[in-house]
Order: C-alpha cells, then sequence, then structure tokens
C-alpha cells in the first residue's frame, strides 16, 4: 500500500514567520469536553491536525452535530445521544480517554475503546479510574478491547494523585462538574492545558478554582450551558520551530506564542547560547553557533516540557561538549536515538538518559516512531547533509498543522512523496 513520506534535503538556512496554532493537548481535551454542554459551543483557533478530525468523528458518533471549518468548531449537542464507541477511532489516538469523563459527566455511563496514542512506554491510566471510582462509579475491565464506566450517581469526592497527571487531572475535572456537591484534586498537574480545559469549562458554568495549582476544588453543578472559547497557543508546537529556528534559522519569528508557557524552553536555548529575543507574543530566534553543550531533565509543568526533549536534541549535536537528556516521565521516550544513529549521530541511551556527542548528521531513511520523535527527525533532517526520508509520517500529521508547507515558506527543501 502507497505510504507518504516526508523527503529533506538539509543545510537550507531558513528565513520568514512562523504563525504558532493553538495547542494540540489543550484541543484534544475541549473537544471532548464540549459533551458536557447542553446547547451550542463554538470553539475556535483550534489546531488543523488529524487528532482533532478524529475526535470531531467520534462527536458525530454520539449524534452530536458538528461544523468543522479550519479552525473552528461548531458543536451543537441539542440532540445528543449515549452511544458506544468501542471502535478503531478510538484506539488511533491517546486523548480518547478524555471522551470516558466527559460521557460519564453527561450520562453517567460510557462503554468505550481502550485509548493508544504514541508508543512511549507503558502509559497506564490508573490514576483516571481511582478518580472514577471516588466519584462513584463501577468499572467494568472484563473485555479486553473496551471499557465500561457507569454510576448511579456521581458524588464529589476529595482525590490524591499519586503521579502528578495531566490526563488525570483533567479527566476527573470533565467527570465531577456535573456531579453533586465538591470535588478536591490533590497533587493535581498545573500544565496549561489544565488551565485552559478549566476555563472552557468555567466559561460553560462550571464551577473551578485553583486550576494551575496543585489543588483543584470543583463545585459540582446540574447544567452547562453552551460557549465561546478560545484554545491557547501551542507551547510545544512554538518550541518545535524555535528548535528549528535555532538549528538553521535566520531571524526566524514565532507568532502567537505565551512567553511564560515557552519559558523553560527559552531558559535551556540562552544556556545552549541561541540568539533568542522574546517579545509579548512572539520570538525572534537566529542561529548562532557554536552551542554549548547543556544538560536537561524532563519534568512536570513549569520544568522542562517532556515532549521537547527530542525536538532539541538535534541542536545537542551542534554544541561543543557532552550533553545529557534525562527523561523522568516517559524513562522509555528514546526511539529517536537508533534513527539519529542511522545518520550519523554520536548518541546513545541508556536508563532514561542520553548522552549526546558533537556529530554531524548525514541524510538517511528514519522512521518515526511517535509525534515528537517526528519533530526531532525534521530537524535533525533540516541539519543533515543530503536527503533524509521520514517513513510513518502520519504521527507527525496528528500533531503538527500543515508542518511541510510551513517550513517549504520558510525556505526549507522538503516535500513529500508517495512510496
Ligand atoms: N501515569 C500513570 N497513571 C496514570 C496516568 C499517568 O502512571 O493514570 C504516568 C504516565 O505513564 C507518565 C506520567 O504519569 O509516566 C505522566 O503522564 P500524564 O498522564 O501527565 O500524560 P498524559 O496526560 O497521558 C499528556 C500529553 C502528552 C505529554 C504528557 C506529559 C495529551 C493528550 N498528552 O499525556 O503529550 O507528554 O501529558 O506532559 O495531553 C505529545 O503531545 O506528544 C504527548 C505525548
Amino acid at each position: 500500500m502507497a505510504q507518504e513520506v516526508i523527503k529533506i534535503r538539509g543545510g537550507q538556512t531558513l528565513k520568514g514567520e512562523v504563525n504558532n496554532h493553538g495547542a494540540k493537548n489543550s484541543a484534544v481535551a475541549i473537544i471532548p469536553a464540549a459533551i458536557l454542554a447542553e446547547d451550542k459551543v463554538t470553539i475556535e483557533g483550534l489546531p488543523e491536525i488529524s487528532d482533532v478530525e478524529t475526535l470531531v468523528s467520534l462527536l458525530g458518533d454520539l449524534n452530536i452535530k458538528t461544523e468543522l471549518d479550519g479552525m473552528t468548531l461548531n458543536v451543537d449537542p441539542n440532540e445528543i445521544e449515549n452511544a458506544p464507541l468501542p471502535n478503531n477511532k478510538v484506539e488511533s489516538l491517546r486523548a480518547s480517554y478524555y471522551m470516558m469523563g466527559a460521557m460519564l459527566g453527561r450520562f453517567k455511563k460510557c462503554v468505550i475503546g481502550l485509548p493508544g496514542g504514541c508508543p512511549l512506554g507503558p502509559r497506564p491510566i490508573d490514576q483516571h479510574i481511582k478518580g472514577f471510582k471516588a466519584l462513584g462509579a463501577k468499572i467494568d475491565e472484563s473485555s479486553t478491547t473496551s471499557m465500561k464506566i457507569e454510576a448511579d450517581k456521581l458524588v464529589g469526592a476529595n482525590i490524591f494523585l499519586d503521579i502528578v497527571s495531566v490526563g488525570a487531572t483533567i479527566n476527573i475535572m470533565l467527570a465531577a462538574v456535573r456531579a453533586e456537591g465538591q470535588t478536591v484534586i490533590e497533587n493535581a498537574a498545573k500544565e496549561p492545558e489544565v488551565v485552559d480545559v478549566a476555563n472552557f469549562l468555567s466559561s460553560l458554568g462550571a464551577n473551578i478554582k485553583g486550576a494551575g495549582t496543585s489543588t483543584i476544588k470543583i463545585n459540582g453543578v446540574e447544567h452547562l450551558h453552551g460557549s465561546h472559547h478560545q484554545v491557547i497557543p501551542d507551547r510545544i508546537e512554538a518550541g518545535t520551530y524555535m528548535c528549528i529556528a535555532a538549528a538553521c534559522g535566520e531571524n526566524i519569528k514565532i507568532n502567537n506564542i505565551i512567553p511564560t508557557h515557552v519559558e523553560p524552553l527559552t531558559v535551556k536555548l540562552k544556556e545552549l547560547g541561541v540568539d533568542i529575543q522574546v517579545n509579548d507574543d512572539s520570538a525572534v530566534i537566529k542561529r548562532s553557533t557554536p552551542y554549548s553543550s547543556v544538560d536537561i531533565k524532563t519534568l512536570v509543568y513549569p520544568g522542562f516540557a517532556t515532549d521537547l526533549q527530542q525536538p532539541i536534541t538535534p541542536l545537542l549535536f551542534m554544541a561543543d561538549g557532552v550533553s545529557f537528556v534525562t527523561e523522568t516521565i516517559y524513562p522509555a521516550r528514546f526511539r529517536h536515538v537508533d534513527e539519529l544513529k542511522n545518520m550519523g549521530a554520536n548518541i546513545s541511551a541508556d536508563n532514561g538518559t542520553a548522552t549526546i556527542k558533537p556529530s554531524s548528521l548525514t541524510g538517511a531513511e528514519v522512521y518515526a516512531s511517535d509525534l515528537r520523535a517526528g519533530a526531532c527527525l525534521i530537524v535533525a533532517g533540516l541539519l543533515a547533509e543530503g536527503v533524509t526520508t521520514i517513513y510513518n509520517v502520519k504521527h507527525i500529521y496528528r500533531g503538527y498543522t500543515n508542518i511541510v508547507s510551513t517550513l517549504k515558506s520558510l525556505g526549507a527543501d522538503i516535500w513529500t512523496e508517495e512510496v
């Protein structure tokens, strides 16, 4: 069967502007969250990615009327029906787990396939389940392909997360906003996307306090109305283009950023020696080698994002010494390492830490094992001498809006081919 590959002839200097899109990891929670509304919802500033299309199609399976026009989604839930969702759409992305919390909150019951997503090593959802159970739900996990979650009624509870989890924090908020009484989530994730989802739910009439801190308090309400919401800018998409600019850019301007959200990355880029100027809602970056080696440790927000660990790695080949990248969120998130070795990189990974030495890259045939590994290979391909062919690009399209045409507009020699 024919499949699309991305090809890059590296070595070009890139110039121009990039308009950053809405945050994927907000969008993929806010679309399911719209199930909780009893009237029309408009969501603006969505990224144009396949994960958004899949979730919109899942809303359709619940008889919700949707209109997706570029970055704007209109949702009319007036004829919503509870239908089982044990299908291959659910399995094609991780964030389909938000359908669980949203459907539980809306119907007190759902039957849903198990979530898929990027293979980053074990990705359990025990904390989500612990939260649903605390609110009064019973979970039937006897099927190997789907899960049945059901509650006579949902009653607020105190939930202490054993692990700081973005997904569990958001999913419990979704299930709790229409529960009876107060829910308190302790050790909650503080990521900007959690705050964005809480703001969306508040715009529907939910009562949520403390999003963005480690204690979130939700006072359940009976009904949620419609609203308009603008998704926050994507700190990971912006960060990826910042890495690209530092690799081969000449004054690339990245528009639509929230500087505090990208600060963990800008601080690291400055440590490397990257010439970066941050304005109110944009950043201008240029390649300014030689870079200094740095050590990076991924942490929950506001630490260095795990999702940027892979895209920043090619910059470390341009440094004057040995760098270390330690992954604490997904210790197995190193499937890009073998691909980079194929490109001639001096890199190894062991026990959750990658050791990265100065290297020159050569184009090769490489495989995008997951979304951010794909982004890493794009940065590497832009730097490499010769042509790089990236296979399995469906992962890249799950998270980056029009990345090939955007890079082409900056002057990259990049194209797609059917093979
Ligand atoms: N974890 C558990 N049990 C749970 C939930 C999480 O053990 O019930 C563990 C995970 O295995 C991981 C850690 O806790 O080791 C943190 O996971 P988290 O739940 O925060 O991750 P997630 O919600 O599944 C989201 C993003 C990821 C991003 C992580 C960390 C979405 C759809 N995905 O995943 O994004 O890496 O938070 O910030 O929001 C990506 O965009 O490429 C991506 C993978």
